[in-house]
Parts: C-alpha cells; sequence; structure tokens
C-alpha cells in the first residue's frame, strides 16, 4: 500500500482556506472552540514530565503556534520551539506572531527538523478528505514513526476515536483505533505507552514516553 495516494496538496488548501476565512483563531486551525483546543493541549502537555528542566519542544503541524502560547500561559516556556506546519500561511503567520521571540522558530518542510525532547501534534490527522481508509492509516504509522525519530524523550499525539456516534461520524475525518495505534506505539516505539480517552471529546491522546529519568 502506498501512501503516495495521498494529495497532499488538497489538504494543504484545506488548512490555508480555513486560515483564510478565520485568521489566527481556533477555527482558522479548524477548531470549533478555544475550549476544546485547551482541553486537547493540556492532554498532549502531559509528555512533559520535568517541565522545571529545560526542554526543547517540536510542534508537528503546529498551526501559527497556539500550542506554544498555551505552555507559555501554564508556566512551562519552553527553552526552544520548533513549529512545523506544511500551509505556508500558518508558517507566515507563526512567525509575525512570535517575532523577536527568543527560541521561537517556525518551518514549512520537515526536511532539516532538529532532534528535540518532545514532539507534540494536535489535529493533524483528523481530516483524510477522500483518501481511502487503510491508505491514511499507513501515513499515519509512517508520520508518528517519523515523530519517533525527531523525539529524545517522547511524544503525544491526538486523534478522533473509531468509538464516536456514528450518526455524528463523516466520511472525509479519520476516527483511529486507540487500541490497533497503542499496539503499535508499544511495539515499535517504547514499552511506557499511555491511552489519554477520559476528556469528553470524541478523540483521544496517545502518550510514548521514551526516558523515564
Ligand atoms: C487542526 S490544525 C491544528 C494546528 C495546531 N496543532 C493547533 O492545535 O492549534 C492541523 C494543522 O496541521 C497541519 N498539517 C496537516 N498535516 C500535516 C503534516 N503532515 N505535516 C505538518 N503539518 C501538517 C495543517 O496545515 C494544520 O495547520
Amino acid at each position: 500500500m502506498s501512501t503516495d495516494k495521498i494529495d497532499m496538496n488538497d489538504i494543504r488548501s484545506y488548512f490555508a482556506e480555513k486560515l483564510e476565512q478565520h485568521g489566527a483563531t481556533p477555527r482558522g486551525v479548524d477548531w470549533n472552540s478555544n475550549g476544546a483546543q485547551d482541553t486537547r493541549f493540556m492532554q498532549l502537555a502531559r509528555i512533559i514530565d520535568r517541565p522545571e528542566r529545560p526542554y526543547s519542544l517540536l510542534d508537528y503541524g503546529s498551526g501559527f503556534g497556539s500550542f506554544y502560547d498555551y505552555l507559555v500561559n501554564q508556566g512551562v516556556r519552553p527553552q526552544r520551539y520548533v513549529g512545523f506546519d506544511i500551509v505556508e500561511g500558518m508558517v507566515v503567520k507563526g512567525r509575525e506572531l512570535h517575532a523577536g521571540i527568543e527560541g521561537v522558530e517556525f518551518s514549512q518542510t520537515d526536511d532539516n527538523l532538529p532532534v528535540c525532547d518532545y514532539v507534540v501534534a494536535s489535529g493533524i490527522f483528523n481530516i483524510k478528505l477522500d483518501t481511502e481508509y487503510d491508505t491514511w492509516t499507513e501515513y499515519v504509522i509512517k508520520t508518528i514513526t517519523r515523530m519517533n525519530d525527531l523525539a529524545d524523550r517522547g511524544f503525544s499525539v491526538n486523534f478522533l476515536t473509531k468509538y464516536s456516534d456514528a450518526d455524528h461520524m463523516r466520511p472525509d475525518l479519520y476516527y483511529a483505533d486507540p487500541g490497533y495505534l497503542f499496539d503499535i506505539c508499544k511495539r515499535r516505539f517504547s514499552r511506557n505507552v499511555a491511552i489519554l480517552h477520559d476528556y469528553d471529546l470524541y478523540d483521544f491522546t496517545l502518550l510514548v514516553r521514551k526516558k523515564l529519568d
């Protein structure tokens, strides 16, 4: 099965359009509300086990860097924050909103991303458009493998859940199987993996801890 079947330009256009329509707001990255975005951030941030120590963080699919702002508001600002997004407008907006802040950078390409203590990804796998389910699953595995390679201490990532109400499910969205992805992470990446599926949204978060010291 090949992930080359996925047209990333369609995904790119989808998110570029959201930003154009709604600007630098949660809707601009396709979230319904601030509240849900913060709830997701709170779960993802649980991978940062020693926030009192200086740490670096790669935000994979960063949008314009709202996760960085969340961490600053929580008083756990990373020493180095790298936001990566495939949409140029997101990267431009991220740079604009964080101009002059030391230790914050944005990239539009995956090629030279640095290994960081932590990698997080919020909402990057939800929109599959008309891609076949199995093809998208292959793409998810390939991408989380890349995140694992870039994470020294661990990574966290969220997905819409297959345990959603059937009458609300849409064919253009990807509803992941928590058990299946847990198994992949456990067998391939680390013995220490958690599924967080208790925060009242139709999604779940995986935490993959690689170092516990
Ligand atoms: C739902 S938005 C969330 C943005 C941000 N994580 C947040 O929560 O504010 C998903 C973002 O992921 C980006 N994205 C989607 N697929 C990606 C990929 N394979 N690599 C990098 N960025 C990606 C999109 O351009 C979009 O900005």
